[in-house]
Formats: C-alpha cells, sequence, structure tokens
C-alpha cells in the first residue's frame, strides 16, 4: 500500500490525487482520500485504481484544504471494497488515519475496543488505529498518537488528521517506510520520495519507532518515548521529471528504453586503469580476499540477478555462491558462520523477507552488502555495506531497468571481488563493461520487430521459455514477465530438465520462447529446440547469430548483436522484457499496474 499526506497553505484537492497516483504501484485494489473542509472531515473512497476515485471526486478536485491524507491499497486484510478501503475513521468521526503494513494483534485489541463501545464497519485491520486514538485523546492528537502506537504489534507507516487539529499531520513508522519533508510552502509525507519530489528536495527517513509532527511550515520528530530527535535531512537527486511518462504509453516502455542511462550511471566512476572501484567496499577489503563462499538472498526479478551473479561468479572463480529466495531463506538452518557475507538484492529496499533474511543473517554474525535503488530505504539501514543502484525512480510494477542496473552492478561486484584477490585480474571483462552502454543500445533496436512478433503470438495461453547457462537466468525472467503483465502462463526450465517432464506439455497450443545465443552450449541448445519443434511447438529464438540452421528451426527470430557471453543476459533482457510489454499492451492490459501484484512488498 501507500499513504501520503499533505499540509500547506495551497494544497488543493488534485495535490493529493496526484501524490497518491505516483504510489500507485505499490497497490491499486482501492483508493481513497480525508481532507479537511470547514473543520469537518471528508472523506471518498472507491474501489479500483486511483482514477476511480479521481472520478468521484471530479467536482471538488480544484477545492482547497487545509491538509489531506490519501490511500492506495494493496488488499491484505478484507477484500477489496469501498467499505475495506481507508482512510478509516473512529466514532466521532474527527479522527482519519491511512495506514501501511500489517497490525497483528489487531483482534485483540478489536475485542477490547469493542468491550468499550467502539463499533467498526470494515474488516480492516487498519480500523483499530482510529479507534484506538479516540480512546487515548484528550486534547493532544501527537500523545494520542505517541501512546497508540506503543499498543500496536507487526508493521504500520500511519498518517492521522483530526478535525480539532487543521494545522496537523501526525506520521508514525514500524516496519513499513515513510518519508516526510518539508518545502517551501508545503510539508508532507509519504511512502517513498517520488510524491514528495514535486514540492521538495530535502526529505528525512523516518527510522522505526519514530512519530512526526507536520504542521504549516514545521517538522519535528520525535520518539515512541515523547522525546524530540534531531534528524538531518537528505537531498533526493531524482527529478519530478524522473517521475513522468514523458511520452511514452506506459511507465514501462520509458524506463526499458532508460536501461542504456542506467548502465551508464551504475559504471560511472567505478571502473578505472582496468580494475572496478568500489569505494563503498573498502572496509570489507581484507573479508574479500579470502571469501570462498556468499550467501545471496533475494525475491522475485532480484533472486534472478542473483542467479545470474552467481554463475558469473563461479565461473570466473573459486568462489561458491549460494541463492536463496528470500521467503525460503528466512525458515531455514541459515548455515551462517560469523564473519561470513550476505549479498541482499532489492531494487526497493523494502520487501520484508528480504529484510527478515538479513536480520536472520545478522544475528549469526554475517555482515551485509545491499544492492538497491532505494536512497534510506530499510535495507539501507540495516545493511553495512549499500551499492546504489542509481536508476532513478522505476514506477512501474514489473521490474525493468533496475534488473539492468543489478546485473551490471553484480559484474561489477563480482569483479571486485576477483580483482581483491589477484589485483590484475579480468582487464578483458573490465574492458568488455566499459563498451556495455555502447553495444546495449543495439538491443532496444529490435523493438518494432519485437512489437510484430508480440502481436502473432498475443492469443497463446502458455509460454515454455528456456535457456542454458547465462541463458536460463534470462529464460525464467522472461517467463516471470510475461506472467505477471499479460496474466498468460509462462513456465521457465533449463533446456536440459526439458526430456524429464515439461515436455509432455508441448504440442501446437504451447509456444516454446528459447534463449539461444551462440556459445559453447548452442549446440545442446539447438538439439533441445529440435526436439521442442518435433512435437509440434512454435519457436520462438533469442539468438545472437544468423546462421541458417536457426533460422529453419524457428519460428520467429530475435537478433541481439553481441558476442560476449558473460553479458548474454544483459543484452538479451530487453527482448524479453519487451515481448512481454507488447503482448500485454496488445492485449490491452495496463503493464505498469498488473492485477493482484505490488511493486513493494513491505509484508510477508
Ligand atoms: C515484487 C515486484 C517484483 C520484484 C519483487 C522483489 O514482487 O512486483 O517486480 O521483483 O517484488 O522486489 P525488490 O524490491 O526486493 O527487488
Amino acid at each position: 500500500c501507500g499513504i501520503v499526506g499533505l499540509i500547506g497553505e495551497n494544497i488543493k484537492v488534485i495535490d493529493l490525487i496526484e501524490a497518491l497516483e505516483k504510489l500507485e504501484y505499490r497497490g491499486y485494489d482501492s483508493a481513497g482520500i480525508a481532507f479537511l473542509k470547514d473543520g469537518v472531515i471528508q472523506l471518498a473512497k472507491a474501489k479500483g485504481k486511483v482514477k476511480v476515485l479521481k472520478d468521484h471526486l471530479q467536482s471538488v478536485l480544484k477545492e482547497h484544504t487545509e491538509n489531506g491524507i490519501a490511500h492506495t491499497r494493496w488488499a491484505t486484510h478484507g477484500e477489496p471494497n469501498d467499505i475495506n478501503a481507508h482512510p478509516h475513521i473512529d466514532c466521532t468521526g474527527k479522527i482519519s488515519v491511512v495506514h501501511n503494513g500489517i497490525i497483528e494483534n489487531f483482534r485483540s485489541l478489536k475485542v477490547r475496543l469493542q468491550e468499550l463501545g467502539h463499533n467498526f464497519v470494515s474488516e480492516t485491520d487498519t480500523e483499530i488505529i482510529p479507534h484506538l486514538i479516540e480512546e487515548y485523546y484528550n486534547g493532544d492528537l501527537l500523545e494520542a498518537v505517541r501512546k497508540t502506537v506503543l499498543k500496536l504489534e507487526g508493521s504500520y507507516a500511519i498518517a492521522v488528521i483530526h478535525s480539532d487539529h487543521p494545522d496537523v499531520i501526525i506520521g508514525a513508522r514500524k516496519g513499513s517506510p515513510l518519508v516526510v519533508g518539508k518545502g517551501d510552502s508545503v510539508v508532507g509525507l509519504a511512502s517513498d520520495v517520488t510524491p514528495l519530489l514535486k514540492f521538495m528536495k530535502d526529505v528525512i527517513f523516518l527510522e522505526d519507532g519514530e512519530i512526526a509532527l507536520l504542521r504549516k511550515n514545521e517538522l519535528r520528530i520525535f520518539g515512541t518515548d515523547g522525546i524530540e530527535h534531531n534528524c538531518k535531512p537528505v537531498e533526493i537527486t531524482w527529478s519530478y521529471e524522473d517521475a513522468q511518462k514523458s511520452g511514452y504509453k506506459h511507465f514501462m516502455l520509458k524506463e526499458i528504453f532508460e536501461e542504456p542511462s542506467c548502465i551508464v550511471s551504475v559504471l560511472t566512476g567505478r571502473i578505472k586503469d582496468g580494475r572496478v572501484v568500489l569505494q563503498e567496499l573498502e572496509p570489507f577489503e581484507v573479508s574479500l580476499k579470502e571469501l570462498q563462499t556468499l550467501k545471496v538472498v533475494a525475491c522475485g526479478t532480484s533472486s534472478h540477478a542473483a542467479l545470474v551473479f552467481k554463475y558469473f561468479l563461479e565461473n570466473m572463480s573459486d568462489v561458491t555462491v549460494d541463492v536463496d529466495v528470500s521467503s525460503e531463506f528466512r525458515y531455514k538452518k541459515p548455515h551462517i558462520k560469523p564473519g561470513s557475507i550476505m549479498v541482499a538484492i532489492s531494487q526497493s529496499g523494502e520487501t520484508a523477507d528480504t529484510l527478515e533474511s538479513v536480520r536472520l543473517a545478522k544475528k549469526y554474525g554475517a555482515k551485509i552488502i545491499s544492492v538497491t535503488n532505494v536512497l534510506g530505504s530499510t535495507l539501507t539501514r540495516e545493511s553495512d555495506i549499500v551499492l546504489y543502484l542509481n536508476a532513478g525512480p522505476e514506477i512501474s510494477v514489473a521490474a525493468t531497468k533496475s534488473y539492468v542496473a543489478q546485473l551490471v552492478m553484480l559484474y561489477l561486484l563480482a569483479i571486485k571481488i576477483i580483482q581483491s584477490k589477484e589485483s590484475t585480474g579480468k582487464r578483458d571483462f573490465v574492458d568488455k563493461l566499459l563498451r556495455l552502454p555502447e553495444v546495449f543500445e543495439n538491443s532496444l533496436k529490435g523493438a518494432e520487430s519485437i512489437h510484430a512478433i508480440a502481436k502473432k503470438y498475443k492469443d497463446f495461453k502458455h509460454f515454455m521459455y528456456i535457456g542454458r547457462g547465462y541463458g536460463y537466468p534470462t529464460a525464467l525472467e522472461g517467463a516471470l514477465k510475461l506472467k505477471e503483465i499479460s496474466y498468460i502462463h509462462a513456465t521457465a526450465y533449463p533446456a536440459g530438465e526439458l526430456k524429464h517432464g515439461p515436455i509432455a506439455m508441448l504440442g501446437p497450443d504451447f509456444p516454446v520462447f528459447s534463449i539461444i545465443p551462440y556459445d559453447s552450449l548452442f549446440q545442446k541448445m539447438k538439439s533441445n529446440v529440435i526436439e521442442c519443434k518435433s512435437r509440434n511447438a512454435k519457436i520462438l529464438a533469442v539468438t545472437n547469430d544468423e546462421n541458417y540452421e536457426l533460422k529453419e528451426l524457428a519460428d520467429d527470430l530475435i537478433y541481439v548483436n553481441t558476442s560476449d557471453e558473460q553479458l548474454y543476459p544483459v543484452l538479451m533482457t530487453p527482448a524479453i522484457q519487451l515481448f512481454a510489454y507488447f503482448v500485454a499492451d496488445e492485449l490491452g492490459l495496463d503493464p505498469d499496474k498488473p492485477r493482484n501484484l505490488a511493486k513493494s512488498v513491505t509484508v510477508e
């Protein structure tokens, strides 16, 4: 879920809605807003995307309000409908709350509040919060919120308004992100910086257990003990324009086309005289030299980047890389030795399972290197070293440019590890990395032909993605992209596994998307493609080779101009991303906001 709150002289209802639109990637099952007008809280909620809410509010969009809070929901407790949508209110209708997170002890609190005479209308955990505040309120809203959050177990980022305090918004966080900031004329809070960029450059990332008091022209932060904190704002380098579509039909397409500049951002200043320079890793220099095994945790697309990292580092060195999906790692016996290193990969830096994995590893004495795109995210604060991707805001739910940026950062990390052991190592690969931005541009040139292919394939109900070696993680990512945004069933296998089961499914209705670069495994892959073809499956292939055998074999070919085997995972990625994008778009779906998904999964 995403929350936002704005207070200032010239706030209009439309400002809150536009701010909410920036957070829609966090969930869009329903949306709601509460704002003050003539001392009375005005509440509006609607099932569906923010657009539905905006249409409801057409007549008041231009109206001024003293303050307001808003929410876009990714349902966890209670189905997505108007009643369960936030904001929630207390019995008096004077207190209104939006919440991101899960209150684990809400049932026991609800029973107690019901005994005290409170009436509940929704099935949500959130609704207990305004009622608890009501219980504790005796004229001091900050104090009532402070007492309330002390009772909450679980995770929360909340924003609270009270009709008797038109000049105040209170925010608080534990476990869910919350950013606060003061601009020239607006003081605001939000789940991430993007809605605030329009109003301010400097923000504060609240720590767990902090409570923010927002007034017109004033921002103060307190602990749950009531003691004021002196927090230093951080300047945000992302601009408001970065978070706009800039003429593209969807953010996803824009973000795919931003990949070349992301690669440049990741590489800038990181390579000198054939050596990878990652100053952040200086404190780990000795550990990296002696490193033998490395643990990596990640979820979703980030876990595919982790797999590429494993293939690359293991192929290039003697280091063993253990990759676990975070949601599995956190409940396993961790096998972590004190002083060992864990790499945590998370675009958002907020994925709950990855954070818990990191906490577990730290308990056993691991040091954490995180790879993330979001400044000030929870992961950055819990890591020993942070490698920032600097890819700019990624708004579309499906990860695209952040994946490419992760891959490039992980190549750098791998080379850094190798060069810590043998100072002159892998210069030839470093040179290839330097040429990558230029070579990568070619990967986007085929967009129009990929569009044409997507039109041909859009009506199939199943897809099989196959690859070997470096092609395998790309196959996994290709299948995930297609599933996420087009809702077409897609499954991915290492090509050698086909005969152990999956090939049974193939036939004319089940196309095979094959990642088949001309590398050391080309002949093996070709045999697998022939196996699929002999089951009458249509063959769609991404390759860098124009040899006639493949031309005869495949029904459709996407060419990528490269001969660098280790870089295939980056260079072939636009092909699978663009294919998924165009299929979804051709099916009339919104690739930026796929159903049932959220970009930042801050709950388990
Ligand atoms: C969600 C998103 C995916 C993303 C995954 C991990 O499921 O929809 O696109 O890959 O979370 O996110 P992270 O921010 O940890 O990389």
